[in-house]
């Protein structure tokens, strides 16, 4: 099939309601193979990527919000099962999930009342989330198309995705020219590259939205996991979930997580940081040598697959969530309910709220400058 062919196909598939079927077949360009998936609810034509590595892992993509439509990693026994949440249409993925498998930016995380001042000048965006500004607004990275396309990285398959933020798109200053590299390499990581360049002093915070269960996205809770976090200090929030500004020491709070600890152990807890979360929604502040510098940051196990994920990040701060909006009323991927706590998210970032923290490291991007991060979620097994 050519191209015009494939185009022609996807769009008559998506208009009877097949978008994803599998009859649409196209290109084959470096280890992935593109094909059209659907179209948006304003006309633009959405591509799916799927990337194989050599160990059978498989990944899923698409260009509308950059989302992780599937991740299939192998268990302990080398079953291989998709672990992260997602749903099958792109219209849920328009307009019903919480950020499902997509880049979160132009900031991600909050900032408070929706407003921060640069170099003098006061900048107000639209608050989404009570009194803040939350995931970049109302039409943020997660909502829009980027131009994307496959190819072949040394280290395995990627996708190339590249989209350019106008000045005072959501109300941030300066165009924003955005680039990102997904690859599935071959030691089973999925690995995230991003730069971005500005032609007006701009913040930045971009982070990654996918929510695992390593049990296989949809079979129950994420309580069991085992989670470990590299981290001596996070930062506390009020009410609304904006830092206090205080990098506040981990030990003797249910914030430790220093050592392995079930996820469900101490989240439900009589603790006001817990309260405010409804379960853990916060940011660690990681424990890096240096500023900028790779640095293994999170692990998790699922004991009873054996799966193991390690994220490891140049970024100052994680944000763990533990899915606690998750309340049964979205079915996702083949038909299952994603209940209470069936997902967790783990989101390098900088810290929620900076632009208006002089005492964090700062997001303030300058023109001439280039913004960049490398984020891996790497896949292992424990016996
Ligand atoms: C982030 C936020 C959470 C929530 C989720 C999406 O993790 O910190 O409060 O908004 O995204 O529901």
């Amino acid at each position: 099939m050519n191209v015009k062919q494939t185009v022609l196909a996807g769009m008559l598939a998506a208009g009877l309601g097949l978008a994803g079927c599998d009859v649409i077949t196209s290109s084959q360009k470096g280890g992935a193979v593109e094909r059209l998936f659907g179209t948006t609810s304003d006309g633009q034509a959405v591509k799916l990527f799927t990337l194989k590595n050599k160990n059978g892992a498989e990944l899923q993509v698409i260009n509308f919000g950059a989302i992780v439509l599937s991740l299939k990693v192998p268990d302990r026994n080398g079953q291989l099962a998709d672990v992260t949440l997602g749903c099958d249409q792109l219209s849920d993925y328009e307009s019903k999930t919480p950020y499902f498998g997509a880049v979160v930016g132009r900031y991600g995380n909050r900032i408070a009342k929706g407003q921060f001042t640069l170099e003098g000048q006061t900048y107000t965006l639209a608050t989404n989330n009570g009194p803040n500004a939350l995931h970049g607004g109302l039409k943020g990275f997660d909502k829009v198309v980027w131009q994307a396309q496959a190819v072949q990285a040394s280290d395995g398959p990627a996708v190339e995705f590249s989209y350019l933020s106008k000045d005072g798109e959501e109300g941030y200053p300066g165009s924003l020219a955005v680039k990102m590299v997904y690859t599935l390499t071959d030691k089973n990581e999925f690995k995230i590259q991003y730069t971005a360049t500005t032609d007006k002093p701009t913040v930045v915070n971009i982070t990654h939205h996918s929510y695992f269960n390593l049990a296989g996205a949809g079979e129950g809770d994420i309580l069991g996991h085992e989670i470990m976090i590299n981290a001596d200090r996070f930062t506390p929030v009020d009410a609304t979930l904006i830092p206090t500004g205080e990098l506040k020491p981990v030990q003797g709070t249910p914030m430790d997580f220093t050592k392995p600890m079930a996820i469900g152990a101490r989240v439900n807890q009589d603790d006001e940081q817990l309260k405010f979360g409804g379960g853990y929604d916060h940011n660690w502040v990681i424990n890096q040598k240096e500023a900028g510098e790779l640095t293994a940051a999170v692990r998790v196990v699922e004991p009873k697959s054996g799966r193991v994920l390690e994220v490891l990040t140049t970024e100052p701060g994680v944000q763990f969530y533990c899915g606690n909006f998750l309340d049964g009323t979205l079915t996702g991927k083949g038909g299952k309910v994603y209940k209470h706590r069936y997902g967790f998210c783990l989101e390098p970032q900088h810290f929620p709220d900076t632009p208006n923290h002089t005492n964090f490291p700062s997001c303030v991007l300058q023109p001439g400058q280039t913004y960049t991060q490398t984020t891996i979620y790497r896949f292992s097994t424990v016996k």
